[in-house]
């Protein structure tokens, strides 16, 4: 069997896809990314980023102008590639439950345009099981495709290093699924681990819920430190100088973002909602802003105040809003100040005025991201950095 390109990507639109899309296509493979978003179909095939990435503009640009890279909303793409790669998005719903169909229906609505010989790839973060209930659906609707689950484990913005510098988890079904997994993945990089599917589910899971538990062990520390009118960044200073064994202690921050809280309920919902761990650490994390702002309360007479919040995005150096505290932050400074304008460099979204604007009206200045250049921004008001990005600790 022949196929006219090496790769797709379905979902090939999005934070995880099209970076691993232009990495193929930078190892010289050709690579096609499937979505369903139109706007970012059009964009990608303009040679143009849809978000921010570090380093991916220059090579997407040169994998579309040479063909290696173009981007479609046509299922039937699907068919003229040898490896189907699915990275589609797998978000928990209000109730914090997973989807275990979103993959399987991904996959079952390009049914007609799966052919025997392709070797299909999920790549999305699941949970346990999913791989195995997706292969049940090929097996029911008489399809014969080899299937391997081959997590994404790349920080966003870090992408066109990381995809190349990361071991990749390859877990095929099959001996022969694994080693093509394997084979593809290996224009990547040289450092390949095998384990199977449904450890590899776990393994992804793990991984994100133990960033996800650190962060909030940060988070609850620098309150207890807080309360007791100490400063958490000294105090973790003393902790991790010279001392290995606690170098990865974090700092306090909002831990956000599409995938560690999403992912930490995914793995509370595998293990029965029997996750005390993974359910104090949501916590503790979405409770930081609600901390907050009480803390402020008691400094400060916020309903007399016009209150600016600096950095929207979920992390420092990003444009991605998704799941975002800073706006919980602003929801909830909404009720208390008398006013609350926000700004982010890096994010383009109707509900931000510029940071002249914001830095102009405000009485109080808090950082929702720490963005680089709020490290030495220079302000007549009180600047709240809970962060510890200024130097000047972190006692609110
Ligand atoms: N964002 C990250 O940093 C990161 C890192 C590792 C793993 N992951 C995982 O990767 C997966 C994707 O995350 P993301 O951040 O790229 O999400 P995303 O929303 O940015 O991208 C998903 C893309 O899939 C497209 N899509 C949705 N349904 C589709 C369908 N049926 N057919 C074709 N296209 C479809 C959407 O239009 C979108 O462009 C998730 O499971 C996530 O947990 C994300």
């Amino acid at each position: 069997m022949t196929f006219e390109r090496d790769v797709v990507i379905v979902g090939g639109g999005g934070r995880v896809g099209l970076p691993l899309g232009i990495a193929f296509a930078m190892r010289g493979l050709s690579v096609t990314l499937y979505d369903i978003n139109a706007a970012v179909v059009e964009k990608v095939n303009a040679g143009q980023l849809p978000f921010a990435e570090a380093g991916a503009a220059e090579p997407l640009a040169e994998a579309v102008s040479s063909g290696r890279l173009r981007a479609s909303t046509d299922p039937a793409s699907v068919s003229g590639a040898e490896n189907v790669i699915v990275v589609v998005g797998t978000p928990v719903d209000d109730h914090l439950n997973p989807d275990l169909h979103v993959v399987p229906r991904a996959v079952e609505k390009l049914a007609q345009f799966l052919t025997p010989g392709q070797l299909l790839v999920l790549r999305s973060t699941v949970h346990p099981g999913v791989t195995a209930l997706t292969e049940k659906t090929l097996a029911q609707l008489g399809l014969v495709v080899e299937v391997a689950f081959c997590p994404e484990r790349i920080a966003e913005g870090h992408a066109m290093t990381e995809l190349f510098d990361l071991p990749q988890i390859v877990a095929g079904r099959t001996e022969g699924a694994s080693e093509r997994a394997e084979k593809l993945f290996r224009h990547l990089t040289n450092q390949v681990v095998r384990v199977s599917p449904e450890e590899a589910e776990l393994a992804k899971l793990f991984t994100n819920t133990w960033r996800y538990l650190k962060f909030a062990t940060a988070n609850q520390f620098w309150m207890m430190a807080n309360d007791a009118g100490l400063d958490f960044a000294r105090v973790r200073m003393a902790i991790t100088q010279d001392y290995p064994r606690a170098a990865d202690l974090p700092m306090p921050g909002f831990a956000a973002g599409p995938c560690l809280f999403k992912d930490t309920m995914q793995l509370a919902a595998f293990n029965k909602n029997n996750f005390v761990l993974g359910h104090s650490a949501m916590l503790i994390n979405e409770g930081l802003p609600l901390y907050l702002v009480s803390r402020l309360e008691q400094r400060f007479d916020l309903a007399s105040m016009n209150v600016g919040i600096l950095g929207m995005a979920f992390k420092g150096g990003s444009d991605d809003i998704r799941e975002s505290l800073a706006f919980k932050l602003r929801k909830l400074l909404q009720v208390k100040a008398h006013s609350v304008r926000c700004a982010d460099p890096y994010v383009t979204d109707p509900r931000l005025v510029t940071q002249e604007e914001v830095l102009e009206s405000a009485d109080l200045l808090i950082i929702g991201a720490p963005h680089k250049p709020y490290r030495d921004l220079v302000a007549e008001q009180p600047i709240v950095d809970m962060w510890g990005i200024r130097g000047e600790g972190v006692l609110v």
